[in-house]
C-alpha cells in the first residue's frame, strides 16, 4: 500500500515523548568529550560539553549547544569566540572538573592562550578556536556557531561519553 500525503497526524501536532524517554533514548548515543574555554574582559572559564558537532568545511564551521543557565553561555555570547578542546582518554578528571562551577576554573589546569585568547588546555588531541559567526535559542540551550579560525593537534584516543559513563575507543 502506497502512504498518502494526508495520512496520520500533522507532524507538529503529535505530542513530545516525556524527558525522561528522552533522556533514557539520548543515553545511546556516544559522545566525544570536549571541553568549551571561552574567554571575556579577563575573565576564563571552561565547561565540559557533548553537544558539539562539524557542520561545514568550507567555510569551516561547528557548533555547541550551551545552556543559557551556564556560566560559560555570557563569556561566549559578549567574547564572541570559543575553543572546542577535544579531550583524550586520559583526560576524565578535566571532564569531571570542568562539569562543576569551580571558582578558579584554571588554577590546576595549564593551559596557554590562543588567538582568540580562549585557554588552551594543555595535552588535548585537538583544539579548535572559532570566532562566533551566529547564535540562536532552542529551549533551554542556546547555539552557538563557530567559524574554526585555529586548529592545532593531530587526534589521539578520544574520550568518550556513553551510557552515562566515560570510555574509551581503545
Ligand atoms: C559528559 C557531560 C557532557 C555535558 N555536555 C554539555 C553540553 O553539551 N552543553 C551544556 O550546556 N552543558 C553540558 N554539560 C554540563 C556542563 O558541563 C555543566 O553544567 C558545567 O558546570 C557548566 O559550567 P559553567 O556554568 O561554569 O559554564 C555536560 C556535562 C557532562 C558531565
Amino acid at each position: 500500500m502506497r502512504a498518502t500525503a494526508d495520512a496520520g497526524t500533522a507532524p507538529h501536532d503529535l505530542p513530545s515523548v516525556s524527558e525522561t524517554a528522552f533522556k533514557t533514548a539520548m543515553r545511546a548515543l556516544a559522545s566525544t568529550v570536549c571541553v568549551i574555554t571561552s574567554r571575556h574582559s579577563g575573565e576564563a572559564n571552561g565547561m565540559t560539553a557533548t553537544a558539539v558537532s562539524s557542520v561545514a568545511a568550507d567555510p569551516p564551521t561547528v557548533l555547541v549547544a550551551v545552556n543559557r543557565d551556564n556560566r560559560s553561555h555570557a563569556l561566549i555570547r559578549d567574547g564572541a569566540c570559543f575553543a572546542l578542546n577535544i579531550l583524550c582518554s586520559d583526560q576524565h578528571e578535566l571532564a569531571l572538573q570542568f562539569a562543576t562551577r569551580a571558582l578558579q576554573p584554571f588554577a590546576t589546569v595549564a593551559f596557554s592562550e590562543g588567538v582568540t585568547g580562549c585557554p588552551l588546555i594543555d595535552g588535548c588531541g585537538t583544539v579548535l578556536e572559532c570566532a562566533l559567526t551566529s547564535s540562536f535559542d532552542v529551549a533551554t540551550h542556546t547555539i552557538f556557531i563557530g567559524r574554526v579560525v585555529a586548529s592545532r593537534g593531530s587526534g589521539g584516543s578520544p574520550l568518550l561519553y556513553w551510557d552515562g559513563q566515560f570510555g574509551t575507543v581503545r
